[in-house]
């Protein structure tokens, strides 16, 4: 069914974006409901899937597979019969590729959480250097977190819009006491069951030691940040010893050898308590040991490391436990961040609850402590077999070796930020995204198949799309700028033009309509009937559309972060970034062991990309940041 057949059927307000001033606003989450993901049309999606070959694959590769494609739709042929079949999946289900989604892309992903998986988000730096600093922080941001936990329990929780649409709410009622789980073949997700009572605790992570901490009090108000503070000086006073296991490390393993540990780990009874009370934990909460200062220059880079993989088996990494969904982590030297599993959640909700606990941070509820004893923290105590600990010398080699082949390169763009491109009446995403294709072009002579996540939150259940943002147009507007003879009004021509199409894909994708999800659906469902795999999905343009040499996102968030994580292939880049009115932040990644790419050669590339469209723009970025300082003194 089409899009706008379905919005009809459901009737206003979904068949139009709201006003962003309506009071619809005041609606929470619990009360909206939303229309379900339409199945795109076959024939748009394979028109457009060979749109999106042509700046990636030779003109013979696309000949061939424009006969692929022609047999693949013709009437009565395999693509119509896996379409009918997906019609049917649809009609039945609530959200027709949400479980499959997260199976293939998530669950069924056997290489490590690490780098690989968890997305990790570097917080501004705190004002406060040393441990007595880092546990008053810590308190306030539980207390930040419950906060915004007492919304989501209290149903008070606002739904969110983008572009004039309310948002699915769903993934915020899983970030909390949720939990990856390994297993043989795939994954699975630990989700508190309905109907019993939630936990009640966080688990502390401080040097490699596990700590159960009850947040609540017996009256069920949550502590105050004073008792918290109180209780997380008794954990500091607990964990003292810096000489255990790193037994987190083991969650940062390849899925299957992690699964194999687990089996291991979970026969014995003490062990299986202490990990089932991490999984089931609200969220954790690291408090790093302090790691070696770096150059200024190289500050933004490092701290990005610690927080996505703990900087190693030596440093920070066994006070993590990979599979958690939500980890706050907080050094001693001002340091925080937030590193997630994605299974149940992506980024956006995560920037929406870490603009929430900085504001709270900054400004918290003054609340009297009752005068009641607390329960000392419990330490979660594991038994350490031979076994055991050859399963975590192992782990620790991989994740050193993982660590020293990650490349990060984070910086801040100061010239402009979106604020400058809105009033070229420009999308800033989509200008990003083309300077993104102009970095990658200068650094490697071609454009690379290019991921960017889009959300699908306007539907029921939605996660995410993608966009293919290494178009024709990109390619066209980035050769432009590669050829001397061509003029600025020309390539500035081109430039809009590329950041049109690029928008086009991104209202395509919001609204449903992307082409990934789709190939995606029609490939399981030829494998969930015990079909042959259509031939149009086992050719070369196919897999070289979906090598995504650049995997890109945007996660804006209020706060001045930027959220990282590792590159989708070994030969790839992960770029992501947070516009802000001003600025931009940035964080470029790619693997040591890849010779072609090289994190600070492509984020060097792609500041000059920048200033080179904000000259096309008029060069007014700079001027314009003045001319706004002057405006505001
Ligand atoms: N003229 C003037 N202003 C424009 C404009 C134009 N042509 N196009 C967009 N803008 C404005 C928008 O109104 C918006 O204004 P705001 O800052 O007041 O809200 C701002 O520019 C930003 O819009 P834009 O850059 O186009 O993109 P977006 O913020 O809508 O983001 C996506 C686009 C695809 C990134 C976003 O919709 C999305 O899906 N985000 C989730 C991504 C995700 O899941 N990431 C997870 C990775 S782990």
């Amino acid at each position: 069914m089409g899009r706008w057949r379905l919005l009809r059927l459901l009737g206003p307000p979904w068949g139009h974006p709201v006003p962003k001033a309506t009071v619809l606003h005041r609606r929470n989450a619990s009360s909206f409901p939303l229309p379900r993901q339409p199945l795109p049309p076959l024939a748009q999606t394979m028109a457009q899937y060979l749109r999106s070959l042509e700046p990636l694959v030779s003109p013979e590769e696309l000949e061939q597979t424009k006969q692929l494609v022609a047999e693949f739709v013709a009437p009565g042929g395999e693509g119509e019969r896996l379409q009918a079949r997906l019609q049917r999946r649809a009609d039945r289900m609530d959200n027709w590729i949400t479980d499959w989604w997260v199976q293939s892309a998530y669950l069924e992903n056997r290489l490590p959480l690490a780098v690989h998986s968890n997305p990790a988000v570097v917080l501004p730096k705190q004002d406060f250097s040393d441990w007595k600093g880092q546990l008053r922080f810590a308190a306030k941001l539980i207390a930040g977190v419950l906060d915004f936990k007492a919304k989501i329990d209290h149903q008070t929780l606002l739904v969110e819009y983008s572009r004039g649409y309310p948002l699915c709410m769903d993934q915020y009622a899983r970030i909390f006491g949720s939990c990856r789980l390994p297993g043989p073949k795939h994954d699975s997700i630990f989700l508190p069951p309905p109907g019993r009572r939630p936990p009640t605790y966080i688990t502390v992570a401080r040097n490699f030691q596990f700590f159960q901490l009850e947040v609540y009090n017996s009256d069920g108000t949550p502590l105050t940040v004073d008792q918290l503070h109180w209780q997380l000086q008794r954990i500091r006073a607990q964990s003292w010893k810096t000489d255990k296991e790193p037994l987190g490390v083991l969650t940062s393993d390849h899925r299957h050898t992690w699964g194999q540990a687990y089996t291991t780990l979970m026969r014995d009874k003490l062990n299986r308590e202490s990990a089932r009370a991490i999984q089931r934990s609200l969220f954790t909460v690291c408090l790093d040991a302090p790691v070696l200062k770096v150059s200024d220059a190289r500050a933004a880079s490092r701290l990005a490391a610690q927080m996505l993989h703990g900087g190693g088996s030596h440093s920070n990494s066994g006070n993590r436990w990979f599979d958690k969904t939500l980890q706050f982590i907080v050094g001693e030297d001002g340091s925080c961040g937030v590193l997630y599993e994605q299974a149940v959640a992506e980024g956006p909700p995560i920037a929406t609850i870490i603009d929430h606990v900085l504001d709270y941070c900054k400004d918290p509820v003054p609340v009297r402590a009752p005068l009641i004893p607390l329960p000392l923290p419990k330490k979660l105590y594991f038994c350490f077999t031979p076994e055991i600990k050859r399963d975590i010398e192992h782990a620790k080699q991989y994740l050193d070796i993982l660590i020293t082949d990650l490349d990060i390169n984070c910086f801040t763009y100061l010239e402009f930020g979106k604020d400058l491109l809105k009033r070229h009446k420009l999308s800033p995403d989509s200008v990003l995204q083309v300077a993104l294709q102009l970095a990658y072009y200068r650094t490697h002579g071609e454009l690379g198949a290019t991921t960017e996540s889009a959300s699908l939150r306007r539907f029921h259940r939605g996660r995410t799309e993608t966009i293919r943002s290494a178009t024709s147009a990109a390619l066209a507007f980035v050769k432009a700028m590669a050829d001397n003879s061509c003029q600025a009004p020309e390539r500035l021509s081109l430039l809009k033009e590329a950041v049109e199409v690029h928008s086009t894909l991104t209202e395509q994708a919001l609204n449903g309509l992307g082409i990934d999800r789709h190939l995606l659906g029609l490939k399981l469902e030829a494998i969930a009937d015990g079909l042959r795999v259509p031939e149009v999905f086992m050719d070369t343009s196919y897999a070289v559309g979906s090598y995504w040499k650049l995997s890109t996102g945007q996660v804006a968030a209020r706060t001045d972060c930027v959220m990282c994580y590792g590159p989708l292939v070994p030969d790839g880049y992960a770029v992501c970034y947070n516009p802000l009115p001003s600025h931009i932040n940035f964080a470029v990644t790619a693997f040591n062991c890849c010779q072609e790419t090289d994190a600070e050669q492509l984020a060097r590339s792609l500041q000059k990309a920048l200033d080179d469209v904000g000259a096309l723009l008029g060069n007014v970025g700079c001027a314009t940041n003045q001319e706004e300082e002057e405006e505001g003194s």
